[in-house]
């Protein structure tokens, strides 16, 4: 029997508890050795919960214990549990995490003290909720160079920009039906001005190119601004707006990476990948491309990643499975650098402003929905962000601007 216990009894915790009582007989056989919970760590009660058998509210019972091998860590955010987690490790316990916030920022440290002790810290649904992407990194794609990881990384925004395209509503409203359906985060904020996604993306470009990726590094731009006439314009060009988090490595080996909207269309493979659903995007210098796709978020999705990270460390009890992502910050490319062609509406419609944007941006799409009589949107040609910025500026009727990647 192996000992685990499980730090923070939400709705990730209580989906590991549950999917150990589903599914406990075929993960036992798969560990090679039952998986037996012996504490829960919550600092609330739960009466009439056969939970209360197990649990405790002082988390050294769980670190002074030898039986414990491997501790789950579900509670979120990086304190406590970055202390919990690392003094978990430092005493001879494996442990598995969902946190995302915990990996990007202290990943590279705790996945050190793992491998000098013959530890694991595994945090396979702490990216894409239940899609299997950390190890397919870490194991299954490690003959190629990582080029680029594309992915719609949260599933919140996924569903507002989808209710937005599918139903015509605007953004408060699709916020407010992903609240009332649980999927924002408790401060939306996170989700919305694609914070949840930075750390994220952080944490894929930290393991794709070895080196620490500073989430702080990372230009990121949410969804708030994206407005219901942005859609209509998107519908007209036959397109869709996606919140894309991004790591590319150019031909000089420069990375860059960013978090924003994005307008595709549906030759990209990611345009299909809808409501609360997450999509990732891998291409390898000799693979080419693939796709991982799935639920990125839920109770069961993602305890179904946390418990098989549990299954793979007590297949590995006493050896490290290595994970090459070193505390070497890996400087980006400055974003300002990189170039993209924007989607960009102003304020009025003339011959003459229409000249004034084409002396200004140069060969430009002009893109017309019926009944914008009082507005111009148009298509820039590829130019560096900096370069947009500085033609910006100069704009006093500017509406929004979304980049395109067609
Ligand atoms: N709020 C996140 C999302 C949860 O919507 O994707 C999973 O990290």
């Amino acid at each position: 029997m192996i000992n685990i216990a499980v730090l923070g009894y939400g709705t990730i915790g209580s989906g590991v508890v549950e999917v150990l009582n589903i599914n406990g007989e075929s993960i036992g056989k798969k560990a090679g050795d039952t998986i037996n919970i012996k504490y829960v760590l919550d600092l609330k009660e739960f009466p009439g919960d056969p939970i209360m058998e197990k649990l405790v509210h002082d988390v050294n019972i769980i670190l002074e214990d030898p039986e414990i091998k491997i501790v789950v860590e579900v509670m979120g955010g990086v304190e406590p549990a970055y202390t919990f987690v690392k003094t978990a490790l430092l005493k001879g316990k494996s442990v598995v995490t969902s946190n995302k916030e915990l990996v990007a920022k202290h990943g590279a440290e705790l996945l050190k003290i793992a491998k000098e002790r013959n530890l694991n810290f595994l945090f396979e649904a702490s990216v894409g909720g239940g899609i299997p992407i950390i190890r397919p990194l870490n194991q299954s794609l490690t003959a190629d160079e990582i080029m680029e990881i594309t992915g719609i990384l949260n599933g919140t925004t996924n569903f507002i920009l989808s209710k937005m395209t599918d139903e015509g509503l605007d953004f408060e409203t699709a916020l407010k039906n992903a609240q009332d359906l649980g999927y924002a985060e408790r401060n939306p904020s996170a989700d919305v001005d694609g914070y949840d996604a930075c750390r994220k993306i952080a944490i894929l470009s930290s393991l794709a190119f070895g080196m620490q990726v500073d989430y702080e590094d990372i230009y990121t731009e949410g969804i708030t601004k994206i407005t219901d006439t942005d859609i209509k314009y998107a519908k007209a060009l036959g397109a869709k707006i996606k919140l894309f988090a991004t790591s590319v490595r150019d031909e000089k080996d420069n990375i860059h990476a960013m978090v924003a909207p994005m307008l595709i269309k549906s030759s990209h493979p990611l345009y299909s990948v809808d409501n609360v659903l997450n999509g990732i995007f891998v291409r390898g210098n000799v693979i080419g491309d693939v796709m991982f796709y799935g639920s990125g978020a839920g109770k069961l999705p993602t305890a179904s990643a946390v418990v098989a990270d549990v299954v793979d460390a007590a297949k590995h009890l006493g050896k490290n499975i290595w994970t090459i992502w070193s505390s070497k910050k890996l400087e980006l490319t400055d974003i300002n650098q990189v170039s993209h062609r924007f989607f960009v509406r102003v304020n009025g419609k003339s011959a003459e402003l229409t000249k004034e944007l084409m002396d200004q941006f140069g060969d430009i799409e002009l893109v017309n929905v019926d009944g914008m009589e009082d507005e111009t949107a148009f298509i820039t040609g590829s130019i560096t962000e900096q370069e947009f910025k500085d033609k910006k500026d100069s704009l006093d009727n500017l509406q929004s601007v979304i980049r395109v990647r067609f």
